[in-house]
């Protein structure tokens, strides 16, 4: 069972599991040297990816570079690379889609900071695109890196069916349907109402969870899996994703802003519909390790090989960031 942290950080009471994973990411957190290692090898194929700044018009691409390299975790891609190592040693092909989920990712979080939606003014430790260039390019530097993660799943080196199923897979995740899209439409109009569970799930399992999903789905797509190992994976994606979302919700009202490079306790004050609103702190706490704990068993099947995407989904529930 994972353990759970039960008091805030800060907390004269925290448990040993809290302090054995830190308040901070980087510094205190004991990860394995592969999240390090596929950090990196995200990080040089994000910029190999990327047009140059001075590659005109300089203005977009140098907003795009900015929000990419502003600091994020790489969850999605490191989840999509990992998932690919259970099926192959070769993890290459799967660079594509890895890359296209952080380019997804950021234009998402671009977005969600606009002033039409959240309003925020710090993300990933730094002033939010809007904030640095502006409305109208931080809008264009979101549609910019969402088409070019189209264009760069087009181009992944797989069998063509495989090829076309990560493109459907990403393109459903980040859509209206149970998607994206549909998720963060549901969590502005939720703002200032009294929403029940249904729709909270709803919210937690569109906006964050489907493409958490898809970054594991196409990962292990590329690397060949089996329909029904792809199912099982889908299943895994799905129940951390939603785990990942009620840990955000939770580090909201727990965590400050500098340990988040976000600002904290935005929900509160902007009424948004969340874990810790619907149910208390001590009770999502549970449901994030009830719910991580599920996602883990759906591994159970691969054994050893899947022991690094157990490690991330411990991760994603216990990080203070
Ligand atoms: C933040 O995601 C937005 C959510 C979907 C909860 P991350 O916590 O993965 O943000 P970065 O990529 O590390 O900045
Ligand atoms: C955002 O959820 C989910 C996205 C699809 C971007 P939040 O609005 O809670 O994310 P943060 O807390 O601003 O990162
Ligand atoms: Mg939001
Ligand atoms: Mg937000
Ligand atoms: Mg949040």
């Amino acid at each position: 069972m994972l353990p759970r942290p039960s008091t805030p950080s800060g907390s004269p009471n925290r448990d040993s599991s809290q302090l054995l994973y830190g308040n901070r990411f980087s510094r205190a957190m004991k990860l394995s040297a592969f999240f390090e290692e596929d950090r990196l090898a995200v990080d040089a194929a994000l910029e190999r990816l990327l047009p140059a700044e001075s590659t005109p018009p300089s203005s977009i691409h140098t907003a795009m570079r900015y929000s990419v390299f502003a600091g994020g975790k790489r969850m999605r891609p490191i989840l999509c690379l990992e998932a690919a190592r259970i099926f192959s040693s070769d993890i290459t092909p799967a660079l594509h889609p890895a890359c296209a989920l952080e380019f997804i990712h950021t234009y998402s979080l671009i977005h969600d900071d606009l002033p039409a939606l959240d309003n925020d003014d710090l993300r990933r430790g730094k002033p939010t695109c809007h904030k640095k260039f502006g409305e109208a390019l931080a809008i264009l530097a979101g549609d910019a890196l969402l088409t070019l993660a189209f264009e760069i799943i087009g181009a992944t080196p797989v069998a063509a069916e495989r090829r076309v199923a990560v493109l459907a897979e990403i393109a459903a995740a980040a859509g209206t349907i149970n998607g994206m899209v549909g998720g963060q439409v549901a969590d502005i109009e939720a703002e200032r109402k009294s929403v029940d569970a249904q729709m909270l799930e709803y919210i937690h399992r569109s906006k964050t969870a489907a493409l958490i999903r898809a970054s594991v789905t196409a990962g292990a797509l590329c690397a060949g899996a089996s329909p029904e190992d792809v199912a099982r994976l889908r299943r895994f994606g799905e129940t951390i994703g939603w785990a990942f979302q009620v840990t955000d919700d939770i580090l909201d009202v727990e965590e400050s802003s500098a340990a988040l490079g976000k600002t904290a306790g935005k929900d509160l004050a902007q009424q948004k519909a969340t874990y810790p609103a619907v149910y208390g702190l001590e009770r999502s706490h549970q449901i994030a390790s009830d719910l991580a704990n599920k996602a883990i068993a759906e591994l159970s099947p691969f054994a050893d090989r899947s022991s690094r995407l157990r490690e991330i989904a411990e991760f994603l529930v216990l990080r203070r960031t």
